[in-house]
């Protein structure tokens, strides 16, 4: 589906936004791995989180949906049930990886599968430390999916310090070592987000190198009622759309402001942004607040390395802002980018040449130099959620609009974003 956006020039009103897609997985696999009734509120209304509850329910769990609130009837440990059929995590990195760990420690054998574009992302990176504490499992011979996982008797906790800066693969080794009970010692060097640690209440300690965290059977986890913050992530293109357009004023409400997701914000105020945190409290465990967002002009920073993994997943919609700002835009130390829904260096490289940006593309960033020109263009999403609506944002910021095919991918984690973007449009007439 090509969706067509027209140049916005003021954005007014607040949104509450869907829950935070990373803490809704988790509450959705943890709920599910707990004995009885838990309630989800306010939970994400993603494809992706979707694509987790799907999976549990062939290992026996049962949902009760009514609007946002998940009533999950989760199982209990060692009494999820044997699949019947492959699971299908659809396109959600997050699904596959965490639910490897809580796999790898079950009787029974199961086998996962995805989409075109997950049947390209690296599997490795789970499998070989996994493999580490005795699970038994294998991926395909590219180190892709199909991934499958065998019962094991040699399961053993671990002392490991995490070889890649992802919270992906910490979860999963954390997933697999709360079902044992000899404590597991890991060690993160590069901070990365940390919702399974706070969600499963896992001891930690500052290491010399960083941080310690300590995860058992006690750890595992009983049924909870929680409402979960709203998306940072979603949260950032209206974000981005809003400092950007003019005379736009803005609030986002309840939005997930944990320290190890808010680089984002970080950045776009060290650029001139005026975001401003109202109401801070504490959610699910989170911090949260009310995000108010006020048009302002942004000059370029330098974006140091050691903050990456903390806006990795912001960094296209991110350059979009550095686009408009004074200076040029430039992202390196960011070779993740390569291997996300889409290599993505690639994606938003191709679709901002098509408005005459001279790009400069690098193997772990890329550089933006020049204005875009009004020529209407037509972006591609690249099937990925996070392109598609960083050119959505772009295209409203151009004087001739634009349009993006293939935008229907939004789904992925927000399938209301257009809707909302009208309403603040709308809202900004009225
Ligand atoms: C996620 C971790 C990040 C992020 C992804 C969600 C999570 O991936 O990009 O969108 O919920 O744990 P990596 O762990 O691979 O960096």
């Amino acid at each position: 589906m090509i969706q067509k956006f027209e140049k916005i020039n003021s954005l007014k009103g607040e949104l509450y936004l869907a829950g935070d897609k990373s803490i809704s997985h988790r509450a959705v696999m943890f709920a599910s791995m707990a004995e009885g009734k838990s309630i989800i509120r306010n939970c994400s209304e993603s494809e992706d989180v979707i694509s987790t509850m799907n999976c549990f329910a062939k290992l026996g769990c049962k949902y009760k949906r009514d609007g946002n609130t998940i009533e999950v009837i989760g199982k209990g440990i060692g009494k999820l049930t044997p699949p019947q059929t492959q699971l299908d995590a659809g396109n959600s990195g997050t699904t596959t990886r965490l639910i490897s760990g809580i796999l790898a420690a079950q009787n029974f054998e199961s086998e996962i599968i995805g989409d075109a574009s997950l049947s390209k992302r690296p599997m490795k990176r789970i499998v070989e430390p996994l493999k580490l504490m005795g699970a038994n499992l294998e991926a395909n011979k590219y180190g892709t999916l199909p991934l499958k996982i065998f019962p094991s008797k040699d399961i053993q906790s671990i002392s490991y310090t995490f070889q890649v800066a992802s919270a992906q693969v910490k979860s999963a080794m954390i997933l697999l070592a709360i079902h044992l009970d000899e404590v597991s010692e890991f060690i993160e060097t590069v901070p990365t987000r940390n919702h399974t640690e706070l969600m499963l209440g896992l001891k930690r300690e500052k290491a010399n190198s960083g941080t310690k965290i300590f995860a058992s059977k006690k750890n595992y986890p009983k049924p909870f009622d929680i409402t979960v913050p709203a998306d940072i992530s979603s949260a950032a293109f209206f974000i981005v759309a809003a400092l950007l357009s003019y005379d736009s004023e803005i609030i986002l409400s309840n939005v997930s402001l944990n320290p190890t997701r808010t680089g984002l914000i970080s950045v776009l105020k060290e650029m001139g942004g005026q975001i401003e945190i109202l109401n801070r409290r504490d959610e699910a465990g989170e911090e949260a607040g009310d995000i108010r967002i006020v048009s302002s002009q942004l000059k370029n920073v330098s974006i140091p390395k050691e903050i990456i993994p903390n806006v990795i997943d912001e960094i296209p919609i991110l350059s979009a802002a550095g686009l408009f700002a004074e200076g040029n835009f430039r992202i390196e130390n960011a070779k993740e980018l390569r291997v996300k829904e889409s290599d993505r260096i690639k994606s938003l490289c191709e679709n901002y040449k098509k408005v005459g940006v001279n790009v400069i593309e690098l193997e772990d960033g890329f550089e933006l130099r020049g204005t875009p020109s009004n020529i209407q263009a037509v972006f591609e999403s690249y099937d990925d959620h996070r392109i598609a609506m960083t050119f959505g944002v772009l295209s409203s910021l151009l004087d001739s609009g634009g349009y993006v095919s293939g935008f229907e991918c939004v789904g992925i984690s927000n399938p209301k974003f257009y809707e909302q973007l009208t309403t603040l449009v709308y809202n900004s007439k009225i």
